[in-house]
């Protein structure tokens, strides 16, 4: 997993070395800070008792050293203090800076990578993949698993040096200067710790539960927006608004909960951190004012004050540690969830050396099997043989599930056969280019969407160069043109997410235009004019018999009126073909067919 989500980085990785380098040259300055401050106030303590004492220890040596360059002249002394001061904070405010803003480019780039990454995945992803992850879970894993992940790396990037170099340069620093007090603030120190992991190891599970109940809460909230006019039109709206309200109550519940537990973490940390400094100036001033010779220290005011200082870094590095702890626990999960979608391989991919060019639109299924999993027990299509000439009409008839769409599905290679082969244009479906096969084969999908733009944005899916001519003469062949015309924008209409600003059959209308602008050698319509009235159906069907008559074109229906005089009718029965023929042929030989036939003309018998 660590491996996959790195290969994100990519160009940011400068960015993601330069931010921990500068990080810890603030550490380091930072922690050089308190020495300087310690040996100013030794040096003002000196003036005001006009007593010459020397430090001893690492202050000392600052203080020596400064004094130096002062020539013993306490003035200038502490001028001389006062201006490193100044530089090393400036120094160390601009390091920060620095890494804040690196930090920030490495952390955004990371995340930008891995959503351009997690879609391009997507994009790859065969019907078969798209039907193993929801699409809801796909947008949850691109929105706020990647902003899990991009905050632990923020973390991780920042406090993984600054954390442990704090810690470490802050405990050797506090016990160069005085071991009794620094044993005494890692004792307490270590108290805290253990406390923390008690209250973390009680804690993280809710809060993983939390973030579970918070996936499950989204998959509602858009699956509801999204049929927002179903939920009104059964008058769902109670029932969901109480669904909601159960699941966002259960989800503070746990919040509380863990919030609650959470609340003791703070007043811990100001408890210990004021013991702390209270046992520092305590032990401190005892031993600076020489009461506790056997000790062994031999400090000083100044020192007193470095020693608070480091106190309060120990104490801030491990509160940043912990909280790495949690971000990188808390994503882990989401890093899971990222991994799972980049390492999906495509059911589907391209052959070697693949064929471009179909030849004709001829199609042929040779003992087809099919079914959508693998563990599915039963297929969903069984021992299928259809011949299609090019050119010909094809009327695909048969009651619902009987697999007229799984059927249509296999010839532009949407999911593969499982047994069996398909061949288009006499060269079997799997020796082409994908793309150039998808362009030569146009399906208007039952399912279908039309995106948010205009008309013509939507008809040009089907060819992105098409002149505005040739998109009328595509909607007029699919009888679109009419009432496009009736629009106020025509053409530039803008359409709604969904397509819902037009009606059910004129999006169907329009979806055929789309499909027809790709000027394919197979045209497949799966139910795809069963919003559209009878009249205007029928003169889609004479359009397309006199304006492309060498398209193959097969037409999948519920109405028996609309493939009636198809070159021929294929009759599907559970997942087989039952039945092949021209009309009056089926009227004499198929059960199935004259049934659907009679009940769909009552008035003629
Ligand atoms: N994506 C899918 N995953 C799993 N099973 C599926 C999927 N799509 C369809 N099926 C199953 O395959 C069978 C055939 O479905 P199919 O959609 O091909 O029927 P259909 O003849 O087109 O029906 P309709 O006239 O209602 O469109 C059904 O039993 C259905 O449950
Ligand atoms: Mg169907």
């Amino acid at each position: 997993m660590l491996k996959k989500l790195s290969a994100c980085v990519r160009e940011y990785k400068r960015d993601s070395i330069l931010t921990p380098l500068f990080i810890a040259f603030e550490v380091l300055l930072e922690c050089i800070l308190p020495l300087i401050t310690a040996s100013l106030i030794n040096t003002l303590q000196s003036f005001s008792l006009e007593t010459k004492t020397s430090s001893s220890g690492i202050v000392g040596g600052i203080n020596s050293i400064l004094m130096g360059w002062a020539n013993g002249d306490v003035i200038v002394g502490i001028v001389f203090h006062g201006v490193i001061l100044v530089v090393f904070a400036i120094l160390s405010l601009s390091c920060g800076a620095i890494a804040g803003k690196t930090v920030a480019n490495a952390s955004a780039g990371f995340a930008k990578n891995l959503r351009h990454d997690l879609f391009y995945a997507v994009q790859d992803f065969s019907f078969a993949n798209i039907d193993k992850f929801s699409s809801t879970s796909l947008v949850t894993r691109l929105t706020t698993d990647v902003a899990n992940v991009q905050n632990a790396y923020m973390m991780v990037i920042r406090g993984g040096i600054r954390g442990p170099m704090m810690f470490t340069i802050s405990i050797i620093l506090s016990f160069q200067i005085s071991k009794t007090v620094s044993l005494i603030t890692l004792g307490l120190m270590l108290v805290m710790a253990t406390f923390g992991i008690l209250l973390f190891r009680k804690v993280m599970p809710i809060f993983k539960r939390i973030f579970k109940k918070y996936d499950k809460l989204n998959q509602s909230v858009q699956e509801n927006v999204r049929g927002m006019r179903v939920v009104k039109a059964y008058v769902r709206e109670d029932y969901e608004k109480d669904k909601f309200s159960a699941a966002s109550n259960n989800l503070k519940s746990d919040f509380i909960y863990a919030e609650k537990i959470m609340a003791f973490l703070e007043p811990m940390m100001s408890s210990v951190m004021y013991i702390a400094m209270l046992f520092t100036v305590f032990i401190g001033s005892v031993i600076a004012l020489g009461m506790a010779k056997p000790l062994g220290d031999n400090i000083q005011v100044g020192e007193i004050s470095s020693l608070i200082q480091y106190a309060m870094q120990t104490l801030m590095s491990l509160m940043m540690l912990s909280m790495i702890f949690v971000m990188v626990t808390m994503a882990v999960e989401s890093g899971r969830r990222i991994t799972e979608v980049l390492d999906e391989k495509s059911t589907i991919t391209n052959p070697e050396n693949p064929v471009t060019v179909v030849e004709n639109g001829s199609v042929e299924f040779r003992n087809v099997s099919f079914k959508y999993s693998e563990k599915a027990k039963r297929n969903s299509l069984s021992d299928v043989n259809l011949n299609i000439n090019s050119g010909e009409t094809v009327g695909i008839l048969g009651g619902t599930g009987s697999a007229k769409s799984t059927l249509i599905q296999l010839i532009p290679r949407l999911y593969d056969t499982t047994e069996g082969e398909v061949f288009v244009g006499g060269r079997n479906v799997k020796e082409y280019d994908i793309e150039s096969l998808r362009n030569a084969v146009s399906v208007v999908l039952q399912k279908n969407e039309l995106f948010s733009g205009t008309i013509k944005d939507n008809l040009r899916w089907g060819n992105k160069e098409a002149t505005d001519e040739e998109m009328k003469q595509a909607c007029v062949l699919a009888c679109a043109d009419s009432f496009i015309e009736t629009f106020p924008d025509g053409y530039d209409t803008y359409i709604e997410q969904g397509g819902s600003n037009v009606s059910g059959g004129q999006k169907q209308r329009l979806c055929i235009a789309r499909a027809l602008l790709k000027k394919p050698k197979i045209l497949i319509l799966d139910d795809s004019t069963s919003a559209v009235d009878m009249k205007t159906d029928a003169m889609i069907r004479k359009a397309f018999a006199e304006k492309i008559p060498d398209t193959t074109k097969i037409i999948i229906a519920q109405r028996v009126a609309s493939v009636q005089d198809a070159d021929k009718i294929v009759v599907m029965d559970g997942g087989k073909i039952v039945a092949v023929g021209k009309h009056a042929e089926l009227m004499q030989t198929s059960d199935i067919y004259q049934d659907v036939y009679r009940s769909q003309n009552k008035e003629d018998k």
